[in-house]
Formats: C-alpha cells, sequence, structure tokens
C-alpha cells in the first residue's frame, strides 16, 4: 500500500510510505528555498513521486496530519513571510483588541491578504476564490474542502482516497512507530506543541504495538508560552525557540530566578491535567509587563527552568497513570533538547526516545503511519533520517563545467575519507553534501558542515565567516557510538542518533569536544551515529580519530544564516562561494578553495 503523509502547516511536507516503510520524506523549502514554506507541498510531492518512481495513480490514500485549518494563514504563507515586525504587529493589531480590549475581531488578516508583499502567484496552490464570496464564520469549512480539492487534482485521485487527520494523533503515531522501542512493551506516548486542532499535549497508551488515547488538553500552553516569549526577546516566533534555549544557560540564578518566581504563578500542573494559578489575558502584553526591567538572559533562563520543571512534574504523573517506564515524545516542545535532557533523567523512566524533528514537518511521517496501521500494516521503524533528494554524480559534473570550477578551485575526484579526515584533523571547514538529505531541522552529516571539535576557535570561525550566526549559539558533536561513553554521561545508555536530547559531558567529552558543546554548561546535543545508519559518515570520522584521537567531529547544518539547508549541489555550490569554506565535498569530489 502506498500512502502520501502531508504537513501543511510550520514546514510544508510530504512523506511517503510504501508497505510501512518510510521511503521519502521532504520539505517544500528545500526545493523553493523558501525557510519555512508553509501550505500544499506541491513541489515536495512531485520530489517524492519522481525518486521513489511511483505514480499518481499507484497512490493509495493521502493522509493529512491536521483536521482543520483555518486558510487565512496559508493565504499570506504567514510562518514563511511574517517578519519579527509583523508578529509584533499581529499582536497589537488583531489580538490586543480581542483579548485585552474584548472588541470584535478587526480584519487585519483580509487587510493583510491585500499587501502585495503577503500575495505568492505561482505558489498557492489551493483556490482562495472562496475568500471573497463566503461568510467568514464558514471560511474553515471550506478551505478543509478544498485541501481536499487540491490534492485530488493533483494526483487525479478520487475525494474517497484523501483523509484530514487529528493533528496530535499524527504526532502520537510519529513518536512511536518512528521510535526503536520494543512494541511489546507497555509504553507511555506524549505529545506536547503550540496548537494543532484544539490541542497541545496528549498521551497515549501503546499496548501491542497498537495506540489508545488516555487524554488530551488545550490548555498546555508551554509551547505557545515560549513562543510569545520568543518574540519579546525580539526574536522569530515559530524559528527561534532554539535561540532562547541556547541563550538560557548563560543566565545565573539569580537573574532568572525572578522570572522562574513570575512564571510559576502562571500555569501550572494538577495531576494529568494543566491549570491557570493566575490566567493571563493574553500571553504577550501580560508577559511584557511583568517582564518589563527583566535582563534578557534571565527571561531566557527563567522560561527555560520553568518549562523543564513543568514537562518533569507532569511527565512524573503520567507515568504514575500509567505504570510504565518506557516513553517516547514528540510535538514542537519535543525539539527543546535540554528539556528532554531532564526527562531522561527521571529515574523512573528505564527507556525513553525522542525521533527526529518532532515539529509538524514530522506529522507528515505520522498521519501516513495512521492510515498504514488502521489497513493492518505493521509500520516499521525509522533506521535513518537520509530520507530526502539523492545528489547525483551528474549534478556535480554539470556544476564543475557550468561554473567553470576546474582551474579557480582544487578539485580531486573519488577522494578518500582519509584524506577528507586529514583536511579536519588540519582544522580545514569542509561541508559535505552527500547522497540522501536528511528529512527535518537536524542536519546528520550529509548536508553538514564539518571541523574538527577540539579547536575553541573554530566557534569564532564558523559564527563570523561562514554561517554568521548568534554568537551565544552552541554547536554540536557527531559521535562514533562506541565513543558516546567516553564523551557523555549517560547513565542509562539512551540512545539518541538524531540530536533530540542534550547530555552532560565527561571531562574527556569537554577536552575533545571543546568547540561542540554549550559553553554555558558545557552540556552537548549530540548525533550518537552507528555504522548502519551512515557507513560512509561513520568511515569518515572514525578515519579522523585514527589522525587525531578525537571520536567524533563539530557537524552544524550546511547552509547559511536564515536560509534553509541546502539540497543539491547548485544550494551548496552558492553556499560555498558565499562563505568562508575551505572545502566542499560532493559526494566523492572535492572542491577546495585555492
Ligand atoms: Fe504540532
Amino acid at each position: 500500500m502506498i500512502i502520501l503523509g502531508i504537513n501543511e502547516s510550520h514546514l510544508g511536507t510530504v512523506a511517503v510510505l510504501k508497505n510501512g516503510k518510510v521511503l521519502y520524506c521532504e520539505s517544500e523549502e528545500r526545493i523553493t528555498r523558501k525557510k519555512n514554506d508553509v501550505g500544499y507541498p506541491y513541489q515536495a510531492i512531485e520530489a517524492a513521486l519522481k525518486a521513489t518512481g511511483i505514480k499518481k495513480e499507484d497512490v493509495d490514500f493521502v493522509a493529512y496530519s491536521c483536521q482543520f485549518r483555518g486558510p487565512e494563514e496559508f493565504k499570506i504563507k504567514r510562518m514563511t513571510t511574517f517578519k519579527i515586525s509583523d508578529y509584533i504587529r499581529e499582536m497589537y493589531e488583531y489580538w490586543k483588541p480581542i483579548l485585552v480590549e474584548h472588541k470584535a475581531p478587526p480584519p487585519f488578516w483580509e487587510k493583510l491578504m491585500e499587501e502585495e508583499r503577503f500575495k505568492h502567484p505561482g505558489r498557492e496552490y489551493y483556490d482562495f476564490s472562496f475568500l471573497k464570496t463566503t461568510p467568514k464564520d464558514k471560511w474553515g469549512e471550506v478551505f478543509d474542502q478544498e485541501r481536499i480539492k487540491v490534492v485530488v487534482k493533483h494526483l487525479g485521485i478520487t475525494p474517497e482516497k484523501v483523509l484530514l487527520l487529528n493533528h496530535h494523533l499524527c504526532h502520537a503515531y510519529y513518536a512511536y512507530y518512528a521510535s526503536p522501542i520494543d512494541r511489546t512493551k507497555k509504553t507511555a506516548v506524549i505529545t506536547v506543541d503550540g496548537e494543532g486542532d484544539g490541542e497541545n499535549a496528549t498521551v497515549y497508551e501503546a499496548k501491542n504495538g497498537r495506540l489508545k488515547k488516555i487524554y488530551g488538553t488545550g490548555m498546555c500552553n508551554l509551547g505557545r508560552i515560549y513562543r510569545y516569549i520568543t518574540l519579546l526577546l525580539g526574536m522569530k516566533p515559530f524559528e527561534h525557540e532554539y535561540k532562547v534555549m541556547g541563550m538560557a544557560p548563560y543566565a545565573k540564578d539569580y537573574i532568572s530566578k525572578p522570572v522562574y518566581d513570575l512564571f510559576k504563578k502562571t500555569l501550572v500542573v494538577d495531576g494529568l491535567d494543566f491549570k491557570w494559578k493566575e490566567k493571563p489575558s493574553d500571553l504577550y502584553f501580560y508577559f511584557r509587563d511583568k517582564f518589563e526591567g527583566q535582563r534578557f538572559d534571565g527571561i531566557a533562563g527563567g522560561l527555560q527552568k520553568w518549562l523543564e520543571d513543568i514537562l518533569v512534574e507532569w511527565v512524573k504523573n503520567v507515568l504514575k497513570f500509567l505504570k510504565v517506564d518506557t516513553m517516547v515524545y514528540s510535538g514542537g516542545v519535543s525539539m527543546n533538547v535540554k528539556a528532554n535532557k531532564v526527562l531522561a533523567e527521571i529515574p523512573k523512566l528505564k527507556e525513553f526516545f525522542v525521533p527526529p524533528s518532532g515539529s509538524d514537518e514530522s506529522t507528515a511521517i505520522g498521519a501516513a503511519y495512521v492510515v498504514s496501521v488502521d489497513k493492518g500494516e505493521e509500520p516499521e521503524e525509522l533506521t535513518n533520517a537520509y530520507l530526502g533528494y539523492q545528489i547525483t554524480s551528474a549534478e556535480i559534473e554539470a556544476l564543475i563545467k557550468k561554473n567553470k570550477i576546474e582551474g579557480k578551485y582544487k578539485v580531486v575526484r573519488k577522494i578518500k575519507n582519509k584524506e577528507v579526515a586529514k583536511l579536519l584533523a588540519k582544522d580545514k571547514i569542509i561541508a559535505r553534501c552527500v547522497g540522501g538529505m536528511e528529512f527535518g531541522a537536524r542536519a546528520l552529516g550529509n548536508r553538514s558542515i564539518l571541523c574538527n571539535p577540539v579547536n575553541f576557535d573554530n566557534i569564532t570561525l564558523l559564527n563570523e565567516r561562514i554561517k554568521f550566526r548568534d554568537f551565544w549559539m552552541p554547536f554540536t558533536p557527531s559521535i562514533l557510538d562506541y565513543r558516546v561513553k567516553d564523551y557523555l554521561v549517560n547513565p542509562k545508555n539512551f540512545s539518541s542518533p538524531y540530536m533530540t536530547v542534550a547530555y552532560d559531558t565527561t571531562p574527556l567529552g569537554r577536552k575533545h569536544l571543546k568547540a561542540a558543546t554549550h559553553p554555558g554548561d558545557f552540556t552537548a546535543r549530540p548525533q550518537m551515529l552507528t555504522k548502519e545508519a551512515n557507513p560512509g559518515y561513520y568511515d569518515l570520522i572514525q578515519n579522523f580519530e585514527k589522525l587525531t584521537g578525537v571520536g567524533a567531529v563539530l557537524n552544524t547544518s550546511f547552509n547559511l544564516h536564515g536560509e534553509p539547508i541546502v539540497r543539491d549541489a547548485k544550494d551548496a555550490w552558492h553556499t560555498f562561494i558565499n562563505s568562508d569554506l575551505d572545502g566542499l565535498l560532493l559526494n566523492d569530489t572535492l572542491i577546495m578553495k585555492q
């Protein structure tokens, strides 16, 4: 059976599931080169069908990972086009009149739809003409029919094959079936995100490979509060929450404590429930007033500590309620690797897994899993995340020819990992664009910039000359599986192959991973790499280990600041020539700046 899973919200994404196995998964942004591209992922679907050789008429089902969507944010492509100033404008012109002044909703979205920069000719796949002819209270209903129509028309299938699925159900199925846990074991499956289909946290119980919903709520406002604090700190909601998390470890306790205490007076855990102790009128103006005069790092630190504490309390209650010691976790809040670290440390938890990129892009896979299970299949776990576009030798040769690279640059074909490792050992910074592209937010070696993790100066070099990143953001290591115990404090031997959980580091870890740990608290967000997951990358790091004794490399995503991760040879070249990278590895062809 062939199932397409589609997510339209934060990162429009398609996944292809064939007989229970994920064959392909890619987000629209990688092709359109528009970061966080939302809406119907038309081009990603075309790419997925081409790569898998599946014909449109062979698709058995299409599963969307949300039942109800409002058309406004898709019409203007809010998450793709909004700047920080637009989110602030939304607060003042839309939410303040409604939530603070208790007035009727103003025509804010209608106004934006008329602005040129929110029009997307050529990339607008839904038919939005109903917005002019339908009363506003019917927009959602009509748009959900339009969502079905767009894929029916694109693939030439019947509407009966298209399903709109509950959002958190898709998060939960992804968490469970993508994870390598023993399916005979009773397991807690939890999801926490900003919001989807009226919920922001759920608990499922998994028994003998089947999920049963135990609890769902729209009251877990953790993701939403984190989002609004991100905006208050002058960063972009839905995108820069990780920067707030990255700032948090720099805050001293005495700076963050007053903020933490203020958060403690708001949302609290009550059994499996969440409730307001003091209910804010809204989540932006309320906290803006409360935090006036608090320092930026204290706000980040207080928020992060509060998030961690509240999640730990809730998860302990969930484990007790279900009488389980095994848990899997997904949803946007599962991207918070520091919170995952404290969850992993809950003494009762014996097994814990967070699959890659738990934000909405992974619900494309989750939606496909839901249908697969419903039709009697037993989906396979994910064994790696290299599910996207495969770079080809033909495009590499065409790139070299078109850009007259030979002569201007040193080009070495059929280069061995041993030679690339030598360059890394000499502190060269090499971008690796090899084989299949990772799906999701983390580069896991195939679309990565790599360098020697021992050299602390590499942080400044990467931040200022290559990635143009914010100065406080840490880098991360890819660690050979047999070196994990040398570098990380991991008493329960949890596996974390997708950079989804942070760990404390050992003294040797701090020495060898000096540039790939957080300078504020010396934690690392590792990719624990096995040979099976990526033999070529594993071999490269083993060669680096032979030369240096270090069983890891610093790995940061291969992109320029604000751009999506590179997809193909053309994107890789664009990034290479617009940065101070020393070398570019395209499959087994190395291009070096002279
Ligand atoms: Fe979600």
